[in-house]
Protein backbone atom coordinates (compact mmCIF):
# COMPACT_ATOMS: atom_id res chain seq x y z
CA UNK A 1 0.00 0.00 0.00
CA UNK A 2 1.31 3.31 -0.73
CA UNK A 3 2.11 5.93 2.08
CA UNK A 4 -1.32 8.17 0.27
CA UNK A 5 -3.37 5.42 0.01
CA UNK A 6 -2.48 4.43 3.77
CA UNK A 7 -2.92 8.33 4.83
CA UNK A 8 -6.55 8.02 2.98
CA UNK A 9 -6.97 4.70 4.53
CA UNK A 10 -6.48 5.96 8.16
CA UNK A 11 -8.73 9.26 7.52
CA UNK A 12 -11.54 7.15 6.46
CA UNK A 13 -11.35 5.21 9.25
CA UNK A 14 -11.10 7.97 11.99
CA UNK A 15 -13.85 9.60 10.39
CA UNK A 16 -15.96 6.95 11.23
CA UNK A 17 -14.98 6.75 14.30
CA UNK A 18 -15.76 10.56 15.33
CA UNK A 19 -19.20 11.03 16.56
CA UNK A 20 -21.08 13.66 14.64
CA UNK A 21 -23.41 16.33 15.99
CA UNK A 22 -26.78 13.98 15.06
CA UNK A 23 -25.27 11.69 16.53
CA UNK A 24 -24.46 12.96 20.37
CA UNK A 25 -28.00 14.68 19.66
CA UNK A 26 -29.13 10.72 19.63
CA UNK A 27 -26.96 9.53 22.59
CA UNK A 28 -27.76 13.04 24.91
CA UNK A 29 -31.52 12.34 24.19
CA UNK A 30 -31.52 8.86 24.87
CA UNK A 31 -29.58 9.30 28.43
CA UNK A 32 -31.43 12.27 29.26
CA UNK A 33 -34.58 10.32 29.35
CA UNK A 34 -32.96 7.28 30.79
CA UNK A 35 -30.92 8.74 33.72
CA UNK A 36 -32.11 12.20 34.18
CA UNK A 37 -28.76 13.02 33.06
CA UNK A 38 -28.09 15.90 30.72
CA UNK A 39 -24.81 16.04 28.91
CA UNK A 40 -23.66 19.67 27.32
CA UNK A 41 -22.63 19.64 24.11
CA UNK A 42 -19.34 20.34 24.58
CA UNK A 43 -19.12 16.75 26.38
CA UNK A 44 -19.10 15.42 22.65
CA UNK A 45 -15.56 13.73 23.07
CA UNK A 46 -16.55 12.50 26.49
CA UNK A 47 -19.13 10.40 24.97
CA UNK A 48 -17.09 9.91 21.97
CA UNK A 49 -14.41 7.91 24.12
CA UNK A 50 -17.09 6.24 26.61
CA UNK A 51 -19.04 4.91 23.83
CA UNK A 52 -16.40 3.60 21.72
CA UNK A 53 -15.93 0.25 23.51
CA UNK A 54 -19.53 -0.60 22.52
CA UNK A 55 -18.52 0.31 18.55
CA UNK A 56 -15.66 -2.73 19.49
CA UNK A 57 -18.09 -5.02 21.16
CA UNK A 58 -20.70 -4.80 18.69
CA UNK A 59 -18.17 -4.98 15.84
CA UNK A 60 -19.92 -1.65 14.60
CA UNK A 61 -18.06 0.20 12.24
CA UNK A 62 -19.09 3.68 13.41
CA UNK A 63 -21.27 5.65 16.10
CA UNK A 64 -24.30 6.08 13.50
CA UNK A 65 -24.76 2.20 13.13
CA UNK A 66 -24.61 2.00 16.81
CA UNK A 67 -27.19 4.98 16.47
CA UNK A 68 -28.85 2.66 14.52
CA UNK A 69 -28.57 -0.51 16.33
CA UNK A 70 -29.82 1.62 19.66
CA UNK A 71 -33.04 2.56 17.54
CA UNK A 72 -33.91 -1.03 16.82
CA UNK A 73 -33.91 -2.42 20.06
CA UNK A 74 -36.22 -2.87 22.58
CA UNK A 75 -36.38 -0.54 25.58
CA UNK A 76 -35.35 -3.87 27.94
CA UNK A 77 -32.86 -4.61 25.57
CA UNK A 78 -29.59 -5.32 28.15
CA UNK A 79 -27.42 -3.15 25.20
CA UNK A 80 -29.37 0.15 27.31
CA UNK A 81 -28.25 -1.11 30.23
CA UNK A 82 -24.29 -0.79 29.07
CA UNK A 83 -24.92 2.31 27.44
CA UNK A 84 -26.17 3.88 30.76
CA UNK A 85 -23.20 2.27 32.91
CA UNK A 86 -20.81 4.23 30.13
CA UNK A 87 -22.57 7.51 30.13
CA UNK A 88 -22.83 7.88 34.28
CA UNK A 89 -19.94 9.63 36.33
CA UNK A 90 -18.96 7.55 39.28
CA UNK A 91 -16.35 9.85 41.03
CA UNK A 92 -16.55 9.13 44.59
CA UNK A 93 -14.54 9.36 48.22
CA UNK A 94 -14.56 7.74 51.49
CA UNK A 95 -15.55 10.29 53.62
CA UNK A 96 -15.90 12.85 50.81
CA UNK A 97 -17.79 16.42 52.08
CA UNK A 98 -16.91 15.34 55.57
CA UNK A 99 -19.20 18.55 57.12
CA UNK A 100 -22.12 16.09 56.55
CA UNK A 101 -20.81 13.57 59.20
CA UNK A 102 -19.70 15.92 61.19
CA UNK A 103 -23.16 17.02 61.39
CA UNK A 104 -24.13 13.49 61.74
CA UNK A 105 -22.37 12.59 64.50
CA UNK A 106 -22.64 16.02 66.51
CA UNK A 107 -26.60 16.65 65.74
CA UNK A 108 -28.07 14.05 64.08
CA UNK A 109 -27.02 10.84 66.18
CA UNK A 110 -27.42 12.53 70.02
CA UNK A 111 -31.09 13.47 69.26
CA UNK A 112 -31.95 9.69 67.54
CA UNK A 113 -29.85 8.02 70.58
CA UNK A 114 -32.67 10.31 72.92
CA UNK A 115 -35.62 8.44 71.60
CA UNK A 116 -36.10 4.72 71.87
CA UNK A 117 -35.90 3.35 68.12
CA UNK A 118 -33.53 0.48 67.76
CA UNK A 119 -32.35 0.84 64.43
CA UNK A 120 -31.08 3.64 62.73
CA UNK A 121 -31.76 3.20 58.83
CA UNK A 122 -30.16 4.94 55.82
CA UNK A 123 -30.24 5.82 52.35
CA UNK A 124 -27.34 6.26 49.92
CA UNK A 125 -28.95 7.25 46.93
CA UNK A 126 -26.77 7.14 44.07
CA UNK A 127 -23.88 5.49 46.26
CA UNK A 128 -21.67 4.58 43.33
CA UNK A 129 -19.23 1.94 44.22
CA UNK A 130 -20.10 2.39 48.01
CA UNK A 131 -17.42 4.67 49.34
CA UNK A 132 -20.57 6.41 50.67
CA UNK A 133 -22.39 3.78 52.30
CA UNK A 134 -19.15 2.56 53.96
CA UNK A 135 -18.48 5.72 55.32
CA UNK A 136 -21.54 5.58 56.96
CA UNK A 137 -21.27 2.02 58.40
CA UNK A 138 -17.83 3.05 59.81
CA UNK A 139 -19.06 5.68 61.55
CA UNK A 140 -22.82 4.46 62.54
CA UNK A 141 -20.64 1.12 63.80
CA UNK A 142 -18.26 3.63 66.16
CA UNK A 143 -20.90 5.79 67.53
CA UNK A 144 -23.45 3.86 68.36
CA UNK A 145 -23.92 1.96 72.04
CA UNK A 146 -24.65 -1.77 72.11
CA UNK A 147 -28.54 -2.67 71.80
CA UNK A 148 -28.62 0.12 68.49
CA UNK A 149 -28.18 -0.93 65.19
CA UNK A 150 -28.09 0.18 61.58
CA UNK A 151 -28.61 -0.61 58.30
CA UNK A 152 -27.75 1.11 55.20
CA UNK A 153 -29.32 1.30 51.79
CA UNK A 154 -26.98 1.71 48.51
CA UNK A 155 -28.58 2.43 45.15
CA UNK A 156 -27.15 3.37 41.65
CA UNK A 157 -28.54 3.13 38.11
CA UNK A 158 -25.07 2.24 36.95
CA UNK A 159 -25.52 -1.68 37.61
CA UNK A 160 -21.37 -2.06 37.22
CA UNK A 161 -20.82 0.51 40.40
CA UNK A 162 -23.41 -1.77 42.09
CA UNK A 163 -21.52 -4.82 41.69
CA UNK A 164 -18.72 -3.19 42.65
CA UNK A 165 -20.49 -2.05 45.71
CA UNK A 166 -21.32 -5.24 46.78
CA UNK A 167 -18.03 -6.78 46.57
CA UNK A 168 -16.24 -4.16 49.22
CA UNK A 169 -13.04 -4.66 47.87
CA UNK A 170 -11.01 -1.65 47.15
CA UNK A 171 -7.22 -0.60 46.21
CA UNK A 172 -4.88 0.45 48.53
CA UNK A 173 -4.72 3.60 46.55
CA UNK A 174 -7.96 4.90 47.97
CA UNK A 175 -6.76 3.82 51.98
CA UNK A 176 -5.49 7.39 52.39
CA UNK A 177 -9.07 8.38 52.57
CA UNK A 178 -9.69 6.72 55.18
CA UNK A 179 -9.02 8.06 58.92
CA UNK A 180 -6.49 6.05 60.38
CA UNK A 181 -8.09 5.42 63.68
CA UNK A 182 -10.98 3.63 61.56
CA UNK A 183 -8.42 1.21 59.39
CA UNK A 184 -8.31 -0.92 62.94
CA UNK A 185 -12.14 -1.91 63.24
CA UNK A 186 -13.30 -1.06 59.74
CA UNK A 187 -11.17 -2.73 56.65
CA UNK A 188 -8.98 -6.06 56.07
CA UNK A 189 -5.46 -5.35 54.00
CA UNK A 190 -5.28 -8.10 51.69
CA UNK A 191 -2.05 -10.02 51.20
CA UNK A 192 -0.48 -12.93 48.47
CA UNK A 193 -2.77 -12.36 45.72
CA UNK A 194 -5.37 -10.04 47.40
CA UNK A 195 -1.47 -7.65 47.94
CA UNK A 196 -2.40 -3.69 46.97
CA UNK A 197 -6.30 -4.14 48.04
CA UNK A 198 -8.35 -4.27 51.00
CA UNK A 199 -11.71 -5.34 51.95
CA UNK A 200 -14.88 -3.78 54.44
CA UNK A 201 -14.93 -6.15 57.51
CA UNK A 202 -18.02 -7.99 57.08
CA UNK A 203 -19.71 -7.19 60.09
CA UNK A 204 -19.70 -3.38 58.39
CA UNK A 205 -20.65 -4.76 54.61
CA UNK A 206 -23.25 -7.53 56.11
CA UNK A 207 -25.57 -4.28 57.39
CA UNK A 208 -25.11 -2.53 54.08
CA UNK A 209 -27.17 -3.95 51.00
CA UNK A 210 -26.88 -2.59 47.42
CA UNK A 211 -29.62 -2.64 44.65
CA UNK A 212 -30.07 -0.90 41.41
CA UNK A 213 -32.29 1.84 41.64
CA UNK A 214 -33.05 4.46 38.97
CA UNK A 215 -34.07 7.80 40.72
CA UNK A 216 -36.22 8.40 37.64
CA UNK A 217 -38.00 5.54 39.20
CA UNK A 218 -41.82 6.63 40.20
CA UNK A 219 -41.12 3.41 42.73
CA UNK A 220 -39.42 4.44 46.02
CA UNK A 221 -37.47 2.01 48.43
CA UNK A 222 -40.23 2.60 50.93
CA UNK A 223 -42.44 5.48 52.78
CA UNK A 224 -40.80 7.05 55.67
CA UNK A 225 -38.57 4.59 56.62
CA UNK A 226 -35.13 6.28 56.78
CA UNK A 227 -33.95 8.58 59.26
CA UNK A 228 -31.17 10.12 57.17
CA UNK A 229 -31.18 10.04 52.63
CA UNK A 230 -27.32 10.95 50.98
CA UNK A 231 -28.46 12.23 47.70
CA UNK A 232 -25.18 13.96 46.91
CA UNK A 233 -23.43 14.56 43.99
CA UNK A 234 -26.01 13.51 41.30
CA UNK A 235 -28.54 16.38 40.93
CA UNK A 236 -26.22 18.05 39.39
CA UNK A 237 -26.41 15.98 36.33
CA UNK A 238 -30.17 16.46 36.51
CA UNK A 239 -32.56 19.46 34.56
CA UNK A 240 -34.72 21.25 36.99
CA UNK A 241 -37.82 19.23 36.54
CA UNK A 242 -35.85 16.15 37.48
CA UNK A 243 -34.50 17.64 40.55
CA UNK A 244 -37.91 18.40 41.79
CA UNK A 245 -39.32 14.93 41.08
CA UNK A 246 -36.32 13.14 43.38
CA UNK A 247 -36.37 15.59 46.32
CA UNK A 248 -40.10 15.07 46.77
CA UNK A 249 -39.55 11.19 46.18
CA UNK A 250 -37.03 11.28 49.00
CA UNK A 251 -39.24 13.45 51.11
CA UNK A 252 -42.06 10.47 50.87
CA UNK A 253 -39.04 7.98 52.11
CA UNK A 254 -37.90 9.91 54.90
CA UNK A 255 -39.47 9.32 58.25
CA UNK A 256 -40.73 12.71 59.92
CA UNK A 257 -37.99 14.69 61.72
CA UNK A 258 -35.72 12.71 59.41
CA UNK A 259 -32.68 14.37 57.23
CA UNK A 260 -31.42 14.47 53.63
CA UNK A 261 -27.60 15.69 52.38
CA UNK A 262 -27.28 16.76 49.12
CA UNK A 263 -23.70 17.36 47.42
CA UNK A 264 -21.79 20.80 48.45
CA UNK A 265 -21.97 21.91 44.82
CA UNK A 266 -26.26 21.60 44.59
CA UNK A 267 -29.23 23.36 45.91
CA UNK A 268 -33.22 23.40 45.70
CA UNK A 269 -33.20 27.21 45.05
CA UNK A 270 -35.90 28.27 43.07
CA UNK A 271 -37.75 24.70 43.77
CA UNK A 272 -41.19 24.91 45.99
CA UNK A 273 -40.49 21.82 48.54
CA UNK A 274 -41.40 21.29 52.35
CA UNK A 275 -37.90 20.63 53.26
CA UNK A 276 -36.25 22.82 55.90
CA UNK A 277 -32.85 23.87 55.63
CA UNK A 278 -30.80 23.42 58.63
CA UNK A 279 -27.18 24.17 57.63
CA UNK A 280 -25.73 24.58 54.32
CA UNK A 281 -26.69 21.26 51.67
CA UNK A 282 -28.77 19.66 54.62
CA UNK A 283 -32.31 19.26 55.40
CA UNK A 284 -34.96 17.50 57.29
CA UNK A 285 -38.54 16.75 57.29
CA UNK A 286 -40.59 18.66 59.53
CA UNK A 287 -39.98 20.85 62.56
C1 LIG B 1 -20.63 11.43 41.04
S1 LIG B 1 -21.39 9.97 41.66
C2 LIG B 1 -21.74 10.44 43.33
C3 LIG B 1 -21.50 9.31 44.31
C4 LIG B 1 -21.70 9.68 45.77
N1 LIG B 1 -23.07 10.01 46.05
C5 LIG B 1 -20.79 10.81 46.19
O1 LIG B 1 -21.25 11.94 46.39
O2 LIG B 1 -19.57 10.58 46.27
C6 LIG B 1 -22.99 10.07 40.87
C7 LIG B 1 -23.71 8.73 40.81
O3 LIG B 1 -25.07 8.96 40.45
C8 LIG B 1 -25.50 7.87 39.66
N2 LIG B 1 -26.71 8.24 38.90
C9 LIG B 1 -26.80 9.05 37.81
N3 LIG B 1 -28.07 9.12 37.40
C10 LIG B 1 -28.81 8.36 38.24
C11 LIG B 1 -30.19 8.03 38.33
N4 LIG B 1 -31.07 8.50 37.44
N5 LIG B 1 -30.59 7.20 39.31
C12 LIG B 1 -29.69 6.71 40.21
N6 LIG B 1 -28.38 6.97 40.18
C13 LIG B 1 -27.94 7.80 39.21
C14 LIG B 1 -24.29 7.56 38.80
O4 LIG B 1 -24.33 6.26 38.27
C15 LIG B 1 -23.14 7.79 39.77
O5 LIG B 1 -22.69 6.59 40.34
Amino acid sequence: MSAERFLDFNSKESSQRLLSPEDMQFFCEAIAKRAGIWLKPSKLELVQTRLRSRLMALSLESYEDYREHLKSISKDDPEWEAFTNLLTTNKTDFFREPAHFDFLIREILPKWLATNQSTFKVWSAASSTGEEAFTLAMILSRSLPPGRDFKILGTDIDTSVVAAASNAVYSQIKLPEIPLDYHADCIQKGRGQAQGWFRIRPELKEKVLFKPHNLMDRTAPGENVFDLVLCRNVLIYFAPETIEFVQKKIFSTVKPGGHLFIGHSESFQGFAHHWKGVAPSIFKKGS
